[in-house]
């Protein structure tokens, strides 16, 4: 597929991330995002193979994973529909296409690993979800790893409510709520938002031996209540020492003993090889 073609397909996603969003600093400048990226490190570090991979991040976005991987020594190649996402991957030093989870451009059985952290929340149907599983499915050697990112039905309610924002926001969130997905969702480009069962078995049938870890965790709704409501402004000694960053891992770390609280979690992260 011809790089200008595979990203024209994805118009909101586009300009989403285009003109609306600036999704580069996400995983720096947010506490949220700090934890994210914290934890993803930790839990992929426990199942990825030994380097040099072969390991594809599809709806990679700028790169920091990617980025992080390739310092691991894996051989990483990133794909995404926004050419502004290839340009900075690029500009990282990563080898970055433009393309689209649905339509992969590799050969059956040439990766090692795909990750997956953005296509299963904004792809909405799904049949598209299906068909890009069943993509990383057909891209992974036997027994090679599938990780997938998707957010928890229920983290606009409490986000919302801890943000101070429920009221405001309460015909979207009732939606997601009902519905996984919003049509009054302005803040967020297309989006659907999983239940922990739902995204079980939307990978289930292409990965054995699923894991299902609560990425951010409880924890993470610290970082929401200091996001939300400290944002360039000094917090107070009780909520800055300890570290609220090292006391959200903790809290999240301790959770992951716990299956039930994976529930608890603003975003999923299964894990599993394929099958
Ligand atoms: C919130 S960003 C996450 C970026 C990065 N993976 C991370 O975890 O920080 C979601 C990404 O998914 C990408 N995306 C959305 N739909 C996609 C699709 N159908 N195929 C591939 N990537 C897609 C977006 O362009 C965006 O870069």
């Amino acid at each position: 597929m011809p790089d200008s073609d595979a990203g024209l397909k994805m118009p909101e996603i586009h300009d989403h991330y285009t003109d609306r969003h600036t999704e580069a600093d996400r995983l720096v400048t947010t506490l949220k995002g700090r934890l994210e990226l914290q934890r993803l490190q930790d839990l992929l570090l426990e199942h990825l193979p030994t380097a040099p991979a072969q390991i594809a991040d599809v709806g990679g976005g700028p790169g920091t994973h990617a980025a992080w991987l390739g310092k691991l020594g894996h051989d990483v190649v990133l794909l995404d529909p926004v050419e502004r996402h290839i340009d900075q991957a690029r500009a990282a030093g990563i080898n970055a296409v433009v393309g689209d989870a649905r339509q992969l451009p590799w050969d059956n059985e040439s990766k090692d690993v795909v990750l997956m952290a953005g296509p299963m929340y904004h792809l909405t149907e799904p049949s598209e979800r299906r068909v890009a599983v069943r993509e990383a499915a057909r891209v992974l050697r036997p027994d090679g790893l599938l990780a997938v990112i998707a957010i928890n039905r229920n983290a606009n309610l409490i986000g919302s409510t801890l943000a101070n924002t429920l009221q405001e926001r309460r015909e979207v969130v009732e939606d997601i709520l009902n519905d996984g997905f919003s049509f009054e969702n302005e803040r967020m480009a297309q989006t659907t938002y999983h239940t922990v069962a739902q995204l079980r078995s939307e990978i289930a049938p292409f990965v054995d031996r699923v894991r299902m870890y609560g990425l951010t965790g409880p924890g993470g709704w610290l970082t929401v209540v200091i996001d939300a409501h400290f944002n360039g402004v000094s917090l107070p000694d009780s909520m800055e020492d300890p570290d609220p960053l090292e006391t959200a891992l903790a809290c999240s770390r301790l959770a992951d003993q716990q299956p039930a609280l994976v529930h608890a979690s603003s975003l999923l992260l299964a894990i599993g090889k394929r099958a």
